[in-house]
């Protein structure tokens, strides 16, 4: 297997589906993985032909978090100098995940432990199959929840849950992640891919700019005040009119003149004005 296959991606319908593509050692990602998963972000961001990107694994794993080997004990070898570089190349796709131009769905297909947790939150949705199987295994071999694992726990589950989920270890199902909020909601697997395609499908059919800025938008003010967030929405709205000063105008439009839409209830037809 050539090093670039340990990353997978195709395109249909303007639907990136990468893929986690190491399924001999269930998806864990080794910094090989990593660098390539970089790779692939950065090569899919700007295409025209990309407007949802699904993240999702090979097998019998969404990702079973970090390699144990490549990533812990061989980096570890080289020094401190190893370990820290696979943790910036394992956090620097998380990161441009977390903030990438197009919204992200991470369809959880099976197994997702531990470091499996930095992309999971990093994608804007995430749908699970009832059958996967969640859970933050870190504690299980002796070490805390690194690598934002914990943040991700108690900044997406309620307080006693996330604490519960990281002191046991204990392995959830795909409807009970759900149930705690690590994901949107989970489906039977054999209708996974058919659920996650509906939503990208809502997705796409939005305005992309105002896509980016909301998504953006919910990171951002969690971490604010009201007052705060009440100034950030304002700056954040008029950054997005400079790169597509048309798009609420139509919207409007389409909606006071046209008649042709109702936004309470439906999207304007973004196909219908210039950028
Ligand atoms: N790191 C390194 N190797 C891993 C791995 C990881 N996180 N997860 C799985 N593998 C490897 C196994 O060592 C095994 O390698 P081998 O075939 O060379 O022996 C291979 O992947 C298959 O794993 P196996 O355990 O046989 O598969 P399974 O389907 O029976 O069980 C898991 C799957 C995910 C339950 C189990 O592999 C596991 O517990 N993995 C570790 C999960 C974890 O703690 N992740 C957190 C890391 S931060």
């Amino acid at each position: 297997m050539s090093v670039d296959d340990v990353v997978t991606y195709t395109i249909e319908n303007r639907i990136a589906w990468v893929k986690f593509n190491r399924p001999e050692k269930r998806n864990a990602q080794s910094p090989a993985l990593n660098r390539r998963m970089l790779e692939v972000l950065e090569e899919l961001e700007f295409r025209a032909d990309v407007g949802v990107l699904v993240l999702t694994g090979e097998g019998s794993a969404w990702s079973a978090g970090m390699d144990l080997q490549e990533y812990f004990r061989d980096s570890a070898a080289k020094g401190l100098a190893g370990t820290r570089k696979a943790q910036s190349e394992a956090y620097a796709w998380w990161r441009k995940l977390r903030w990438y131009q197009k919204p992200t769905i991470a369809m959880v297909n099976g197994w997702c432990f531990g470091g499996a947790y930095g992309p999971l939150y990093a994608c804007d949705l995430a749908v699970a199959a009832e059958e996967a199987t969640f859970g933050l295994s870190e504690i299980n071999w002796g070490i805390l929840p690194g690598g934002g694992a914990t943040k991700v726990a108690t900044n997406s589950m309620a307080w006693r849950d996330a604490m519960y989920h990281t002191l046991t270890g204990e392995p959830i199902s795909g409807s009970k992640a759900a149930e705690c909020k690590l994901v949107n909601e989970a489906v039977p697997l054999a209708q996974l891919k058919e659920r996650v395609t509906e939503i990208a499908g809502v997705l796409l059919k939005k305005n992309p700019v105002a896509l980016k800025a909301a998504k953006d938008a919910v990171r951002r003010v969690m971490e604010m005040t009201y007052e705060n967030a009440e100034d950030y929405l304002i700056r954040a709205q008029e950054a997005a009119d400079s790169f597509d000063a048309e798009g609420r105008k139509e919207g409007m439009r389409q909606f006071l003149d046209e008649k042709s839409f109702k936004p309470g209830i439906g999207t304007y037809d973004i196909s219908r004005h210039k950028r």
